[in-house]
């Protein structure tokens, strides 16, 4: 098939790894109960998912439902290739109707399997309009009224309409086009899936899934589930787990975009960042005023200059690399105090930052943080200071070196970067991030920042951050599965020397 063609159906096959995971989270709950749920796809292409839920049934010993396997498949030559492969893995009890799932050839039917897995066509809007014949669109439009805004994507109508295939209880778990979640034109059928269902799972893909430059998303519906108030969360190309995530229907409802948060309510139970200190930022006039005062000097006059890209969680590495301020390298970066006196604008920012404090850098995957103890250094615009001294100087640290408030700041502020996947925040945003109450844990976790500031090697270094990732899930009271430390560990950057 030509790549022309392959878009108009809008192919693009479902990885092996994603396929498995999307299976689990459709599947799992059924199987843990010890079901053995009759599972359809509607629009199977060669049957990656119906191979990957086939798989995930023997393996819980329910063979008796491979023989409701059902794909279906609009293109003749695929569905063959359906059939050949559940038959080369031992599914050749399953079955494939070539034909048009919207016009539900048997045996779909309302209510008629426990489960729907797909992914469906993504077909742009324009080419929606074209795609769906005036005898289809009249049979979708008696079943789904509310999925056929004339923008609607017609993933968006497989969703809907697997809504409905399944029965009371059963689940539908499918990828779609990221702009599902936030669309004008899909919000009819966010509201209609939330009134029929609840969502159970959210997997934010990215870019990175197909051979295609779409963004997807994956979600795991129930019919006439139990509303429950936090969702099982992925992330990534391969659908990496991430715990769980906040997700109120109620403050969904009425097609408003489905965001999560993963703020819960304990994790605030210290005030918040700015109960604490006040940051402080500079500006252009400060980037300027310092960059004219700079001198190279190991062990002279003046106080040390700690750019963002000299941060790392916990440490600095000033004098060990080289800085890169005004288009050059700066072994010792250091900032030649009388001159920059003389500069009237930029004084109150200068008093304001020679004091005790936390630097936190900016534009990174996770929040990178250190604590000037003695009070001398100056932070490179855009780094933020927070003064604060003493044990209260690491507290801050580690609780802002957190996963969980990695996980929230990247959550609220990401996007906004050069990078999309960086964090960027402001001085204000930093000040609303939430301190866990006092405990034990929490200082715990900055005797463990205080190890990572000192670590010689990567092994030390690591150690001690994966001891402060695991005391400060506990100083947040984060559920473990709400804790995310694995996604966090996963971003930290690398050891880095002279
Ligand atoms: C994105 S591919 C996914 C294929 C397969 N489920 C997988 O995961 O690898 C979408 C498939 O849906 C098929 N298709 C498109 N419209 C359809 C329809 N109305 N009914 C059934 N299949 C359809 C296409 O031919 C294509 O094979």
């Amino acid at each position: 098939m030509s790549s022309a063609s392959a878009r108009d159906l809008g192919d693009f096959p479902t990885p092996s790894a994603v396929a498995d995971v999307l299976a689990r989270e459709t599947l799992g709950g059924a199987l843990r109960r010890g079901d053995a749920p009759s599972v359809l796809d509607p629009a199977c292409g060669e049957g990656a998912l119906l191979l990957a839920a086939g798989a995930l049934l023997r393996l819980h010993g329910v063979d008796q439902a491979l023989a409701s396997l059902t794909g279906v498949e609009i293109d003749a030559a695929r569905a063959g290739g359906a059939r050949r492969a559940l038959t080369a893995h031992g599914l050749g009890g399953g079955k494939v109707v070539h034909g048009d799932a919207l016009l539900r050839p048997a045996p779909l039917a309302d209510a008629s399997f426990d489960a729907v897995i797909a992914n469906p066509p993504f077909l742009s809007p324009t080419a929606n309009r074209g795609a769906l014949p005036a005898s289809l669109r009249s049979a979708l439009s008696a079943r789904l009224p509310h999925g056929l805004g004339a923008l609607t994507n017609i993933a968006a109508l497989f969703l809907a309409d697997a809504l409905q295939l399944v029965r009371p209880g059963g689940t539908v778990g499918m990828i779609l086009p990221a702009s599902f979640l936030t669309s004008r034109d899909a919000a009819p059928v966010r509201s209609a899936a939330l009134r029929a269902g609840t969502l159970e799972w959210l997997w934010t893909g990215g870019t990175d899934v197909f051979a295609a430059s779409v963004t997807v998303c994956g979600v795991v519906i129930r019919r006439a589930g139990r509303r429950r108030p936090t969702i099982r969360r992925s992330e990534g190309p391969q659908a990496q787990r991430i715990g769980g995530a906040r997700f109120d229907p109620s403050a969904h409802c009425d097609g408003r975009p489905w965001r999560t948060d993963i703020d819960a309510p304990t994790a605030a139970a210290g005030g918040l960042v700015r109960d604490i200190t006040t940051p402080v930022v500079g500006f252009r006039r400060h980037y300027y005023a310092v960059a004219g005062a700079l001198r190279d000097d190991a062990a002279g006059q003046g106080r040390p200059l700690v750019t963002a890209g000299l941060i790392d969680p916990g440490r600095s590495l000033w004098g060990t690399r080289p800085a890169r301020i005004a288009k050059a390298d700066w072994q010792w970066p250091r900032v030649d105090d009388a001159l920059l006196r003389e500069r009237a604008e930029v004084t109150p920012w200068l008093a304001a930052t020679a004091v005790p404090k936390v630097l936190v850098a900016v534009q990174t995957r996770v929040i990178e943080c250190t604590v000037d103890e003695a009070g001398d250094v100056i932070p490179g615009v855009p780094v933020i200071a927070l003064p604060i001294a003493g044990d209260d100087a690491w507290r801050l640290a580690a609780a802002l070196t957190s996963p969980y408030l990695s996980k929230l700041a990247f959550t609220r502020h990401t996007g906004a970067a050069m990078s999309p996947d960086a964090i960027k925040m402001s001085g204000t945003e930093v000040g609303d991030l939430p301190l866990p109450a006092a405990s034990a844990a929490w200082d715990r976790g900055a005797a463990a920042l205080r190890r990572a500031s000192r670590a010689r090697t990567a092994d030390e270094w690591y150690a001690a951050l994966t001891r402060l990732g695991a005391e400060m899930g506990a100083a947040y009271e984060l559920p473990s599965e709400e804790d995310p430390f694995d996604w966090w560990f996963d971003r930290l950057p690398p050891f880095r020397t002279g």
